[in-house]
């Protein structure tokens, strides 16, 4: 295996116009690999650290030139190191680092390295990224592959959008399907109605950062009703399902969580889900509750068994979070963000352990995105069988869709696709 020979970092501009960083890596047999982090919103606040330089007279605050200058520094002590190893170079800047949430380096310039290494090992093997990714770290992958079923995020709130929606994401989920083209075809044609049917209910069809639509429903059962419509109206009733992301932390303060105008006590949340379960085909919901509120997530798990409940904010990626949630019986998935935890290696330990777990594993963008499908890769890699990528629209969002395509053109009859619901 060739050695790391060069590493270079740059500050490039994400989905939202803001700084982020892109690592370069070429090894000794010429072999070069490109990364580009993403940058969260909602962040959880047990995330590992996005270093910004924070001089509010440049980009607001928000360049990135000491994380792009700390890559020299991760170079001197990666540099001559076999790119064999992906677990030995993650380890090393971890070492080199030295804190619980990467505050000294930055968990943006690690996570550049670590991605832009993988990909140059992968040109290296002469493979496709998922497939090295796979080698890598030793998945089984049998003769069918999994390509992963999405939740696509076609109607924004939150922190996304300005639409005053309390939910962040109001999701479709392709399930009956047996190829991922045809899931994905289902899903653009359901946001096509969508395109449809809002402005002939007097709403915008603007978009919020995850390319969904954002308008100014009144609260989530209106969004959830557009959802319904729109699946019925392309044909698609009974294949296509609903998920949420309700990203609770963003609307908990002083102990209550406010929803929709309304204020609910934590128990109070739970019910209220429950009738929307009974509604509504919502077969996912992530971040239930606040990112502390474990008792919250525990309660919910045990009053909506059939429900795959994701963990964000509440796990963010980090494998102690995750035994905690599997001690406590807190949630039945796991959603995974690279940038959450800032190396390659510790994001397939977090994927491992929620697999080995029995629980389903989401690998995520975030709402600040870039032209880089490393999830994509990640996704079919690890065979996690799910992935979260945004909506219909916006080429930060397509491209991972994109790179799906080709993957299942090139694995050809060996691509499967596989629901959970
Ligand atoms: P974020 O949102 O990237 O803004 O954190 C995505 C999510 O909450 O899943
Ligand atoms: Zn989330």
């Amino acid at each position: 295996m060739p050695t790391i020979k060069t590493l270079h970092a740059r500050q490039i501009l994400d989905s939202r116009g803001t700084p982020t960083v892109e690592v370069d890596c070429t090894l000794s047999d010429g072999s070069f690999g490109r990364a580009a982090v993403p940058s969260g919103a909602s962040t959880g606040s047990h995330e590992a650290l996005e270093l910004r330089d924070g001089d509010a007279k440049v980009y607001g605050g928000k360049s990135v030139l000491k994380a792009v200058a700390n890559v020299s520094e991760i170079f001197e002590a990666l540099k001559g190191m076999e790119a064999g190893d992906q677990r030995a170079i993650d380890r090393k800047m971890i070492e080199l680092d030295g804190t619980p949430s990467k505050t000294k380096l930055g968990a943006n310039a690690i996570l550049g390295v670590s991605m832009a290494v993988c990909r140059a090992r992968a040109v290296s093997e002469k493979k496709p990224l998922w497939l090295s990714l796979a080698d890598q770290y030793g998945v089984k992958l049998s003769k069918q592959v999994k390509l992963p079923v999405p939740q696509m995020n076609v109607i924004n709130g939150g922190k996304h959008a300005d639409s005053g929606l309390s939910f962040q994401e109001c999701m479709i989920i392709p399930a009956g399907f047996d190829r991922f083209s045809d899931a994905l075809r289902a899903g653009d044609e359901i946001f096509m109605k969508l395109k449809k049917l809002l402005p002939a209910a007097g709403y915008s069809t603007a978009v919020g950062d995850e390319g969904g639509f954002a308008p100014h429903v009144k609260d989530s059962a209106e969004a959830f009703g557009f959802l319904v419509k729109a699946i019925a109206e392309a044909g698609y009733e009974g294949k296509v399902k609903l998920g949420i992301d309700c990203a609770a932390s963003e609307f908990f303060a002083g102990g209550k969580y406010t929803v929709d105008g309304k204020s609910f006590s934590s128990a109070e949340l739970t019910a209220f889900y429950e009738t929307l379960v009974d509604r509504y085909p919502i077969v996912s919901i992530e971040d239930s509750h606040s990112e502390d509120d474990w008792e919250g997530f525990v309660q919910m798990r045990a009053a909506l068994p059939q429900t795959q409940l994701v963990g964000d904010d509440l796990l963010v990626t980090n494998v102690s979070r995750i035994e905690t949630a599997i001690e406590k019986k807190a949630v039945n998935a796991v959603l995974i963000k690279l940038n959450q935890i800032g190396t390659v290696s510790e994001t397939v330990d977090a994927i491992a352990l929620t697999q080995k777990q029995g629980w389903n594993a989401v690998v995520s963008h975030r709402s600040g995105e870039t032209e880089d499908a490393f999830i994509s890769h990640l996704a079919v890699g690890l065979q996690t069988g799910q992935i979260k990528t945004g909506s219909l629209s916006r080429m930060d969002r397509l491209c991972k869709y994109n790179e799906l395509l080709r993957i299942e053109e090139e694995l050809g009859e060996r691509a499967a696709y596989v629901s959970p619901f």
